[in-house]
């Protein structure tokens, strides 16, 4: 695998990859790896000739500045990772190498940016649709891969790209679960024993919703699920929502696709999780 950390050396070589007819497949990331970024990399692989992965925890998106500095870092094991998942360029730059001292931004979101996410991590995605288009500009793939998880963030960073027209086609991966059911996290390595078992509630609740799901009784169905998670230990309720998922509006008879979402604080560490519950378009 190919190390990077000058956007220079980066686009230098990429040229000669597209000079000689290859596709390029990308997955920006944070880093912390784990089996879902390894999934991305997997489905990467299988439309391109050559797959970059970014690592950089992006200041930018993080409102708290406690949560960037415990945002775990393990370059040296995310760099195995990729070796075995058969990744072909690894671009680990540092913070100068992607913003200019001046730099600003602010893209035009709508009403998406405050909603969900955007209410309780305010400006969050407009360090995250910066820190891609930067991402994009550099790398200039053919296909980007990003995980179901982060559903607003697929949305957002979708309109960005037809807004912005933007050459690239976006594919979102599903979720990867462990074994109970807990989706995989790069926050999940400070889950305490305890707080693992109650975060089960996030992935038990989404599911109950999903085997209950009647497109009529959405509002029955969220106020049900929320008070199955307010009744859990130590867990302490952001949202659990039931919207259309283009809009992320609450669903009605018009929504082509339903997602329900959910965030949570579970001991110290907020997590995150949703579920399809219908796509019928
Ligand atoms: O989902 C993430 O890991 C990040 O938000 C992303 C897309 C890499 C931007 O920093």
């Amino acid at each position: 695998m190919k190390v990077f950390t000058t956007k220079k050396d980066l686009q230098h070589y990429l040229q000669q990859c597209r000079n000689s007819g290859k596709t390029i497949g990308f997955v920006p990331t944070l880093g912390a790896l784990h089996a879902g970024h390894l999934s991305l990399i997997e489905q990467a692989r299988q439309k391109n000739d050559e797959i970059v992965c970014s690592i950089f925890v992006n200041p930018t998106q993080f409102n708290d500045p406690k949560d960037l500095e415990k945002y775990p870092r393990t370059i040296e094991a995310d760099t195995a990772l990729l070796e075995q998942a058969g990744c072909d360029i690894l671009f680990n730059p540092p913070v100068n190498e992607i913003y200019d001292d001046n730099e600003q931004w602010h893209l035009d979101i709508g009403e998406p940016e405050f909603l969900l996410e955007g209410k309780f991590r305010p400006g969050h995605y407009q360090g995250v649709t910066h820190v891609v288009y930067i991402l994009f500009d550099i790398v200039k793939p053919d296909f980007a891969f990003f995980g179901q998880k982060d559903y607003q963030q697929f949305m957002i960073i979708s309109h960005m790209v037809e807004q912005l027209h933007i050459p690239v086609k976006l594919v979102m991966c599903p979720i990867m679960r462990e074994p109970s059911g807990l989706a995989m996290s790069s926050r999940n390595v400070h889950l305490t024993a305890d707080d693992r078992k109650h975060a089960l509630i996030l992935s038990k609740t989404l599911n109950w919703v999903k085997d209950h799901f009647d497109r009529n009784k959405t509002g029955q169905l969220q106020n049900e699920a929320e008070q199955m998670i307010n009744a859990e230990k130590d867990v302490e309720l952001d949202y659990f929502e039931i919207v259309d998922g283009d809009t992320l509006h609450p669903a009605d008879e018009n929504s082509k696709k339903i997602v329900a979402l959910v965030a949570a604080k579970v001991g110290k560490t907020r997590l995150i999780d949703n579920v399809i519950l219908d796509h019928s378009s």
